[in-house]
């Protein structure tokens, strides 16, 4: 049987990580500024996240959610603290879809109504929902079209107010990425937020922060939108919540109720992934991870800046995109294949970066190094860059 052929990728085998590197299988240590998709928070393979794994493993990896599962209410407790959400409730998924698909779903189970608010450019997944308020037509089939979802320009303070002014009554949600992830690392600013929040709030509409990727730390606030002092009524999380394992899950606010059967899924909470979340919320708290993504990510960002040749340095915390021009196009592909670093993209020149939020300086300033050095072979002379950069600038191996 053949996989089915959906991911353009990278000839590379990796079977190793550690912290901010990986192997693959011929020995050679990548710096991975990608954290496997902005997944990897506390680091590969965590000592503290393989043991809770590990002894999850030996007692009980999953039962039904028709019994108690304690391990989820200590997830709760220990989560509610490091996010300052202690009021909140959580509810338990597999993955960011799923997460997104839920809380929009409770959201017009709470007002009563149909229509969403999404943004230009914003991504959500590729489920029935979530696809309808992701900004790409390529990727929503025509059993997922629908007329229940308005896109207004990312951050325009008129069009909010003058879409809100005629249609606020009918909203149940909108939904947002306080910074944009796939759609190039795009900030909102906190006056935009504010409106969003003050029409929620005038209109009884329910305000969802989409955290999945600028969430859990990496943005040096727990929650992205922290950093504005406004508050969602419900959080949508999972990449960073697992360091790897598949765990979304879904803050709501306490004035949105319960009901017997609203929600419900299979394999969300099972023992295991929440002993893989607890050892996440564990080492985020002990290892002060959201500081360091601040500090190493401002430390980035700064550095980022002095270098002429990239341009629109822009992000937070360890969610960093900037634009390559054309004359260093090949930027990206140089750095992995030669220099062995792996970067996030952003179509069509953005280059991301979503390192692991335990990033050390002296990471960040590798990074740095290989960067500029790149650059300057690239706009020296593109071929001489590359017979060169084959050679390597360091030692790779394991
Ligand atoms: C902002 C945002 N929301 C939702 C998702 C979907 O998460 P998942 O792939 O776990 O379903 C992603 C994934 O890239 C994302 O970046």
């Amino acid at each position: 049987m053949k996989l089915f052929d959906v991911y353009p990728i990278n000839d590379i085998n990796i079977v190793k990580a550690k912290g901010s590197y990986v192997w693959d299988d011929t020995g050679l240590q990548y710096l991975d500024m990608y954290g496997g998709h902005a997944v990897i928070s506390i680091g590969h393979t965590h000592p503290h996240w393989v043991r809770r794994i590990e002894d999850q493993l030996n007692q009980i990896a999953f039962y039904s959610n028709s019994v108690q599962i304690p391990i989820q209410k200590e997830l709760a407790t220990k989560l509610g603290r490091l996010s300052s959400k202690e009021d909140y409730q959580l509810f338990l998924v597999n993955s960011g879809a799923e997460a997104n698909e839920n809380a929009l779903k409770l959201a017009s189970f709470h007002t009563g109504r149909k229509k969403i608010v999404a943004f230009s450019k914003a991504f959500h997944e590729r489920t029935s929902l979530a696809v309808a308020a992701t900004d790409n037509k390529n990727i929503v089939a025509p059993v997922n079209e629908t007329n229940n979802i308005d896109f207004l320009p990312f951050n325009d303070e008129e069009a909010l107010k003058n879409y809100f002014q005629t249609y606020g009554k009918q909203v149940a949600a909108v939904i947002i990425e306080c910074i944009q992830g796939v759609g190039g690392i795009n900030v909102a600013s906190n006056n935009f937020l504010q409106l969003v929040r003050n029409f929620c709030d005038e209109y009884k509409a329910v305000l969802i922060a989409d955290e999945i990727q600028c969430g859990y730390g990496r943005s040096g606030t727990f929650f992205a939108i922290d950093g504005t002092g406004i508050h969602a009524d419900i959080y949508t999380m999972a990449k960073g919540m697992g360091n790897g394992f598949p765990i979304g899950g879904i803050l709501i606010a306490p004035h949105i109720q319960p009901k017997h059967g609203m929600l419900g899924t299979t394999f969300g909470g099972n023992h295991l992934a929440c002993a893989a979340a607890l050892a996440v919320v564990e080492v985020i708290e002990q290892e002060k991870l959201v500081e360091n993504a601040k500090e190493v990510g401002n430390f980035l960002i700064n550095e980022l800046k002095t270098i002429d040749a990239i341009k629109n340095v822009r992000g937070r915390g360890l969610m960093i995109g900037f634009e390559v021009p054309e004359e260093i196009k090949t930027l990206r592909k140089e750095l992995l294949f030669q220099h062995h670093i792996f970067t996030g993209e952003a179509k069509p020149n953005v280059i991301r970066l979503l390192p692991a939020l335990s990033l050390e300086k002296k990471e960040a300033n590798e990074f740095l190094d290989v960067l500029r050095e790149t650059i300057h072979l690239l706009n020296k002379q593109p071929e001489v860059a590359i017979s060169n950069a084959s050679t390597g600038f360091r030692n790779h191996k394991s």
